[in-house]
């Protein structure tokens, strides 16, 4: 299986919560599937360029970077995403991977009756998200990270697609440190069946 790690945090991996979290979701996952490959994409280091004109009318072309983007995607059949909540949403740079690579006719197309049809069918999704404050019912429904990419991922075809989200990194930092053991031994029981 290939696997595709994709990162969203800016912050270097030993200041960074989501990163921290799925470090240990890897190390377990890899442990339990070692012959897997597994490639990260760390999208601040390698840089992800906002979607412009001149890559749209290459996209017409059926060339450039949202053909090669969304057709190296449909290369994996996993993705571990981790990614802090910015603003109740993702970073921007996540977005912009996002959209790169839901291309019409290579992660989608349209059915018969005008129907969004996911092409990215099989594969599978797990989302390992941060967020500074928390967000019990009914604060959860303003809350569009992980629902964001679990719905896009949706709309692609990812439908097996689960997330552990750590709250409170920020209103509670010395609770979040005395449970991080905790924690991670719950991360790692989710590895172990993704
Ligand atoms: C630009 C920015 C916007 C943020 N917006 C929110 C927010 O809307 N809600 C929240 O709970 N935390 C917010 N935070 C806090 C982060 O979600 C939190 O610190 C998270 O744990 C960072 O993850 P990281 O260490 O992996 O980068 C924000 C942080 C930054 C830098």
């Amino acid at each position: 299986m290939k696997v595709l790690y994709i990162k969203a945090s800016p912050k270097p991996k030993d200041r960074s919560a989501s990163h921290k979290i799925a470090e240990a979701f890897i190390e377990e996952y890899i442990e339990n599937n070692p012959k897997d490959e597994i490639i990260e994409l760390n999208l601040t280091e390698k840089g992800c360029p906002y979607v412009n004109y001149e890559i749209l009318c290459d996209l017409v072309e059926r060339k450039g970077l949202m053909v090669k983007t969304a057709n190296k995607f449909m290369e994996y059949d996993k993705f571990i995403i981790s990614s802090p909540m910015w603003n109740l949403s993702i970073p921007g740079i996540l977005k912009s991977y996002i959209d790169l690579v839901t291309v019409k006719g290579i992660t989608f197309e349209y059915g018969k009756l005008g129907i969004p049809v996911g092409l990215a069918k099989g594969k599978k999704a797990f989302y390992l998200g941060s967020r500074g404050g928390g967000y019990p019912f009914p604060l959860s429904l303003i809350t569009f990270d992980m629902k964001y990419i679990k719905y896009i991922f949706r709309f692609i075809g990812i439908k097996d697609f689960k997330s552990f989200i750590l709250e409170n990194v920020d209103k509670s930092p010395e609770k979040i440190k005395q449970n991080f053991e905790k924690t991670l031994k719950e991360v790692r029981k989710l590895a172990k069946k993704f």
